[in-house]
């Protein structure tokens, strides 16, 4: 096992040998020349992402709020402006190669999937989408494409060490049989509704079009009034911008938890939490995902916690309050309780010896990321399929998470298929797998 996965994985690192897909090495994805490449989301959380553009050549600049594309604009005056992201991908003169979009959670599904099929590689920040269908989607598109396209969802703390270390001590038994895991955030962000209309939108707000795919409502100019790079949480907690918590800092903590699973998808989730709003997302909320056995461990359940639900603490000194997102794995054996950055073993029993645990030796540790928008970057000018965080690992993650989101609203435990992409015990929860859209929006366009 531990030998397989070290193969696996070094040739992720590019320490191994790579069988490149025949092309690579010459061309547009040469490593030695540049991508052409469109920032669809100019400002605000683009900015994390204008050093490792920069090294690039950005053609195009994308941005529904002209004063953050002027910023932009600033860095790369000689890019071609767009209010409309789809007239951008559609412009072929450009000669794209990839795209990174860090627009509002309920624009990204559509994003990925139109840069996808217009054989774009993309780097999409979190969460890959606000529904069942969309995590399906754009996951299902990458597959066709994979062998083209590099795709890498925007949770970069992937590449803190500590997440390879936990996998590591999931994987070698450090918690003995692998029973649950859990993960958890302790932001509570309430509001009561969504905002009031305010008037007409300043002329260099283009509204209709941040709207986007979602039904229209009024504008108003909170949803605005975030400092760049924390604004999403002015729209994330409203359910036809974003999904809370889940899509916010979820995205990163269960990517902790999910990255040690090798899980796919739930076949049932139950969830309770405060009252249903149908307006924003609840604060307090618990969900449970059931997840069927793998190669290497029997079934488990997935948990998530938020806004003040808990995990129980596996002993009296241990205040898993003051951990702000976390995560923990229970096994047959003890428990293993990490943040973003830290990790901490508890094995039952004062008589524990450890005993049971095999850790492996260095020389076949998980190999490092060596910068995680770099590995998208390395993947698009060599072979695309060597991210961590490709749509393919990150799309059941929220995919189960969006299940558990229905079973909180309808208030029952869902059954699902994930084969079919199907809750089977429950006609009306099953219509919430998908998301209605605006006239004249098309996710897979
Ligand atoms: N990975 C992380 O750690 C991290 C941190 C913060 C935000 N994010 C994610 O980044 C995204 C943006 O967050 P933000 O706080 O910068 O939000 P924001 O509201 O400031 O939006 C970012 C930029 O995109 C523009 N924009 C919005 N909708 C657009 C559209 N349809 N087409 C073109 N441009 C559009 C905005 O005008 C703004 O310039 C969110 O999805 C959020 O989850 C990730």
């Amino acid at each position: 096992m531990h030998r397989r996965e070290f193969l696996k994985s070094s040739a992720v690192a590019g320490g191994g040998l790579i069988i490149l897909p025949s092309g690579a090495r010459a061309g547009k994805n040469a490593p030695s020349n540049k991508l052409n490449l469109a920032l669809i989301g100019a400002h605000g959380r683009a900015q994390a992402h204008y050093g490792v553009a920069g090294k690039e050549n950005v053609v195009a600049l994308c941005d529904v709020n002209d004063e953050n594309m002027a910023h932009a604009a600033r860095q790369w005056p000689a890019a071609k402006t767009y209010h409309d992201w789809r007239k951008l991908l559609d412009d072929k003169s450009l000669k794209l190669d990839a795209v990174i979009c860090s627009t509002t959670d309920h624009t990204h599904a559509f994003v990925a999937t139109w840069a996808l099929n217009r054989d774009l590689h993309i780097y999409l920040e979190k969460p890959i989408g606000i529904s069942v269908e969309e995590s399906r989607v754009v996951r299902r598109k990458y597959r066709e494409k994979k062998n083209k396209c590099a795709t890498q969802l925007g949770t970069q703390r992937h590449a803190f060490p500590n997440f390879q270390r936990v996998r590591e001590m999931v994987r070698d038994g450090a918690v003995g049989e692998l029973k649950a895991a859990y993960a958890w955030g302790n932001r509570k962000l309430r509001k009561p509704g969504y905002l009031p209309a305010a008037g007409d939108p300043p002329p260099h707000i283009h509204y209709d079009l941040w709207i986007g795919p979602s039904p229209m409502h009024p504008y108003n100019p909170g949803y605005f009034s975030g400092r760049p790079g924390a604004n999403c949480l002015q729209w994330n907690p409203y359910w036809d911008f974003g999904t809370g918590q889940i899509g916010d800092m979820g995205s990163h903590t269960m990517d902790l938890a999910w990255n040690c699973l090798d899980a796919e998808y739930a076949t049932s989730a139950q969830a309770r939490g405060e009252e249903y709003n149908p307006e924003v997302v609840p604060v307090k909320l618990e969900m449970h995902m059931q997840h069927p056995a793998n190669a290497w461990r029997g079934p488990i359940t997935v948990s998530w916690y938020q806004g003040g639900a808990m995990p129980n603490s596996p002993s009296g000194w241990l205040d898993l309050n003051r951990i702000g997102h976390g995560a923990m794995f229970r096994g047959d054996q003890g428990y293993l309780v990490a943040d973003f950055q830290k990790r901490l073993l508890i094995p039952y029993g004062r008589e524990a010896d450890l005993s049971y645990y095999d850790p492996r030796p260095d020389s076949e540790r998980i190999p490092p990321i060596n910068g995680f928008q770099e590995e998208w970057i390395r993947a698009c000018k060599g072979d695309p399929t060597q991210t961590r965080c490709n749509f393919d690992y990150a799309g059941p993650a929220n995919e189960q998470m969006m299940l558990g989101l229905i079973a909180y609203i309808v208030g029952e435990q869902v059954d699902y298929d994930g084969e079919q992409g199907k809750i089977t015990n429950n006609e009306e929860a099953d219509t919430l797998t998908r998301r209605t859209y605006r006239k004249g929006w098309v996710l897979d366009g």
